[in-house]
């Protein structure tokens, strides 16, 4: 099927383009893929061979080049996600802290891998290379290399059964 979107971004796989909406000054790389029902805001900036799932919401924010974000992700105006970056379904993202604060977005670093379910509070950052647990919310920044799990977000320790054996 032809549409608008397909003639402004001819090097990106629309699975539905008629049931995608792409506002004005949207910079898409080469090779990406973008799922149906997934609305993609002005200013927004999105690398090459990405994958953007069905039912997200791309606000005004960079994403880098190899990203994969599974479907239903809100992520939010001002988020940085870097490079080869995995993040799972029904993540989201915050800029918003409610208590008068300025607006601050999460960094995403390199590598990294965030579980379906997550919540990154707003201006946190998830280290190069961490993994963030399915269902965790994000409160504290994430050092590189690191795995977190649960609510508020915390370094994942094993039983004592397996530190034992
Ligand atoms: C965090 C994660 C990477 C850990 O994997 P793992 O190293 O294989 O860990 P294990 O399954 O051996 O679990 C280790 C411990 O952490 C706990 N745990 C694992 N994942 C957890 C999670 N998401 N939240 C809270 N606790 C968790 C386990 O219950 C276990 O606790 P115990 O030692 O007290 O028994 C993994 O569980 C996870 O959440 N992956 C994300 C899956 C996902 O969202 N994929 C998206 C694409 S479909």
């Amino acid at each position: 099927m032809n549409s608008e979107v397909n003639n402004r971004f001819p090097n990106v796989r629309f699975y539905n383009a008629a049931l995608t909406e792409v506002q004005s000054d949207v910079e898409i790389g080469s090779g990406t893929r973008v799922g149906t029902f997934t609305l993609i805001h002005q200013g927004a900036r999105i690398g090459q061979n990405c994958t953007i799932g069905s039912h997200c919401n791309i606000c005004e924010c960079q994403i880098g080049n190899s990203v994969s974000i599974q479907t239903a992700c809100h992520i939010t105006r001002g988020t940085i996600v870097e490079d080869n970056v995995f993040i799972g379904p029904g993540v989201v993202t915050l800029n918003d802290s409610l208590v008068g604060r300025a607006l601050k977005a999460p960094t995403i670093k390199s590598g990294a891998k965030i579980g379906g379910g997550t919540v990154l509070l707003p201006g946190v950052t998830i280290g190069q290379n961490a993994t963030v647990g399915s269902g965790a919310i994000v409160t504290k920044d994430v050092p590189e290399g690191a795995t977190v799990v649960g609510n508020p977000a915390r370094a994942l320790l094993r039983s004592r059964l397996d530190a034992t054996a």
